[in-house]
């Protein structure tokens, strides 16, 4: 049942600009990449963020590219996310240490995002929404400052930017802050719009339809030289999906201008809704969106922001983040010898991941070889469905 003037759905968890020969720096260890991927034809399976990055990498590096998706955009994880760039706070959130792999990855990409932003708009003429304003992370309770000043204490450790504003307690609850600069955002949805032009624009093309093997897809493309299967949640053998739910409100006057994270949920200010996240299910009974879960989100962000008291729900929505067993991406090869390779299992960081995910496949795919980082996200024996 909808309430009035809202639009309320589920995103079903299914899971493309000019030939610019570009001298690719290496997000890594920043060394120049000659491209070789001139003239192959590569099949995407999966037009999500992740399916639209590599295809958009690829034809960058002279690629012939079709992508795969039997379902329309507005149906992905991608367009059900909040858009953010947030290596710091989603650090915090997965225990991990700022000089581990992922973290590394997830630093690397966010700073690989600014070129990346511009990039697509060029290529697209398509607005992006790339906001550079740093996040507001704040702590309501002990346990929660606890958290934070650990994380400040990483941040400083690891030499990234994070100050604690002189304004401190800035927002309703908060007994700490931390200015979070390397966390950003983008908007997803335009990002995926302009993805999507940018790779038409390069001559890639979009086929509505959902493919399993390689057969059905050079039955349906023609001989493929290479498979990138990046359909998200049907990547993995063992089903691991995290529900989140979220819901947007109209703008609103005395809204928040930044991004504002407070224990698991956030309010994300676009410049058309306010996104407000989001749950986190690993065990539940249905995807589909429900009043009960995100009035909680609701009421928990206006106690944060009571500026939002003032808007109204404009879309409530649901979707599946695609966790792999080990809880890190799988990015790579599927097996020596074979040019099928696999992108997937970003669980809450497909937004963030995209640009590094991109260059590592698109890498892969021309054969260079793998960087040190990457060899932590290789897909293992038996981890993914498709061979
Ligand atoms: N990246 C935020 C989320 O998955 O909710």
């Amino acid at each position: 049942v909808s309430q009035a003037g809202e639009i309320a759905h589920m995103v079903a968890p299914s899971a493309l600009f000019m030939r610019i020969c570009v001298a690719y720096i290496d997000a890594m260890t920043f060394q120049t990449v000659s491209p070789t991927a001139e003239g192959r034809h590569v099949a995407i399976a999966g037009a999500g963020v992740i399916g639209l990055s590599c295809a958009f990498e690829l034809v960058r590096r002279g690629a012939r590219v079709t992508l795969f998706d039997p379902a329309d955009i507005s149906q992905s994880t991608s367009w059900a996310a909040a858009g953010m760039i947030a290596p710091a706070y989603e650090l915090m959130l997965h225990g991990g240490q700022i000089d581990d792999a992922m973290s590394t990855l997830c630093f690397a990409s966010a700073d690989h995002w600014p070129d990346w932003a511009r990039a697509v708009r060029e290529a697209s003429g398509l607005p992006v929404g790339h906001d550079t304003r740093p996040t507001l992370a704040i702590a309501r309770t002990g346990e929660e400052v606890v958290r934070l000043d650990a994380l400040f204490e990483q941040l400083r450790a690891g030499g990234k930017q994070v100050f604690r504003p002189v304004h401190g307690l800035i927002v309703g609850g908060a007994r700490s802050a931390l200015q979070l600069c390397s966390d950003h955002q983008v908007d997803n949805r335009k990002l995926l719009t302009a993805l999507k032009a940018a790779i038409g624009r390069g001559g890639g093309k979009l086929v509505r339809q959902a493919v399993e093997t390689r057969d059905e897809i050079e039955a349906l493309a023609g001989e493929v030289d290479a498979i990138v299967w990046a359909r998200g949640t049907r990547e993995t053998c063992v089903s691991n999906m995290v529900k989140g739910q979220a819901l947007a409100l109209h703008p609103v006057a005395g809204g928040p201008t930044q991004v504002i994270r407070y224990g698991g949920g956030y309010i994300v200010p676009k410049a058309d809704r306010i996104v407000i996240g989001a749950t986190s299910e690993a065990d539940f009974a249905s995807a589909e969106v429900s009043y009960k879960a995100t009035d909680a989100l609701l009421q928990e962000a206006r106690a944060v922001c009571p500026a939002l008291s003032g808007a109204r729900v404009s879309e409530r929505w649901s979707g599946l983040r695609p966790l792999a067993p080990s809880g890190l991406p799988v990015i790579g090869r599927l097996g020596e010898g074979k040019d099928d390779f696999v992108a997937t299992a970003h669980y809450r960081n497909g937004i963030l991941l995209a640009p590094v995910t991109a260059k590592l496949i698109a890498d892969a795919v021309e054969g260079h070889t793998v960087s040190q980082i990457s060899k932590a996200f290789q897909p293992t024996r038996g981890m993914a469905a498709t061979a």
